[in-house]
């Protein structure tokens, strides 16, 4: 087992300014966590750089997903080329790469799984999709943001059972006292998202799936502290993806229920295990079958 990745870390807690130095020798030693994190960066960078040049030069670019909008607007001038430059183009892919996609498919795994065992939930989620009118009808997203109130409390209601980042962490730029305790300036501190997300103070019976917790006119609701929901983190370092992934997910998740149901498929182990990296997932995925729905007229 290669330690050294946990040798890095665990020696920037102790004695966070030797963190940066031992790093940089670890990542010139083959075999270690560092050199092999360092080897990933470049391959992965350098891959996505390929990825954007040869976009880039489509000139017939008809896709219309995240890169090619960027593409089309820096070179349709209504963004000043200095603005959206090579390499911010090549950031920006990388960041919704890694920041991005993970996060974002393991929450819609989530709301779909636990939608397929609760049948009212789905069909209070689908009455309100279908009411918003027919299939072609593509909300926009004022309408993602005012005419899909349930779907937003089900959304939320998944990412509080499964959060999607357990923890994040903060250093201390000052000497600061929280909760009686004085933290020296660079310490770090960890906040448990996930736990607090299931502390029964906040959303009693915590483990069941209950998406009306999140009715803004509910008393557990009105009761419960701001910051006892945090799934996207906190202050000026949040998620700056935040916005972006809910419209995302709330879309997905329309033009699914539009479709198809989900039901737990046999072949799926009971509970599911999670896998706990840098974010949370499911260590086999969820397995569902998926069945057509009928055409609706509206
Ligand atoms: C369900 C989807 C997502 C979840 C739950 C999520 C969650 C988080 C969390 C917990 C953090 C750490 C915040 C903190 O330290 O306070 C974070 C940071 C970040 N997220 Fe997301 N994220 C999601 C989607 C996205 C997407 C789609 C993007 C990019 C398009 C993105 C880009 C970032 C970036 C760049 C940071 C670092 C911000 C900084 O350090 O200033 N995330 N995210």
């Amino acid at each position: 087992m290669d330690l050294s990745g946990s040798f890095s870390i665990i020696l920037g807690l102790l004695v966070p300014i030797l963190q940066e130095p031992f790093r940089q020798i670890l990542k010139r030693i083959p075999g270690t966590m560092d050199w092999k994190i360092e080897r990933t960066n470049k391959n992965l960078g350098g891959r996505l750089d390929e990825i954007v040049e040869k976009r880039m030069n489509d000139r017939k670019r008809s896709s219309k997903d995240f890169l090619s909008l960027i593409l089309n607007a820096r070179e349709s001038k209504a963004v000043s080329e200095n603005v959206f430059t090579p390499e911010y183009i090549s950031a920006v892919t990388y960041e919704h790469l890694l920041a991005g996609s993970a996060t974002t498919s393991f929450t819609l795994s989530s709301v779909v799984y636990l939608v397929a065992a609760h049948p009212e939930v789905e069909k209070k989620l689908l009455e309100e999709i279908d009411g918003f009118g027919s299939i072609d009808h593509i909300p926009t997203s004022q309408d993602l943001h005012d005419k899909f109130p349930y779907l937003d409390q089900v959304i939320k209601e998944a990412m509080r059972i499964y959060i999607v980042s357990p923890l994040v962490a903060r250093e201390t730029s000052n000497e600061v006292e929280i909760g009686g305790y004085l933290l020296p300036k660079g310490t770090w501190v960890w906040l448990a998202l996930g736990v607090l997300a299931k502390d029964p103070k906040n959303f009693p019976e915590p483990e069941k799936f209950k998406p009306e917790r999140f009715d803004p006119n509910c008393e557990e609701m009105k009761r419960r502290h701001p910051y006892a929901f945090i799934p996207f983190g906190i202050g000026p370092r949040a998620c700056i993806g935040q916005k972006f992934s809910i419209q995302e997910i709330k879309l997905s998740l329309i033009h699914l229920y539009r479709k198809y149901l989900f039901r737990h498929s046999p072949n799926m182990e009971n509970p599911l295990e999670l896998e706990y990296g840098i974010v949370l997932n499911f260590k086999h995925g969820v397995k569902l079958r998926a069945i057509k729905r009928t055409l609706r007229s509206c």
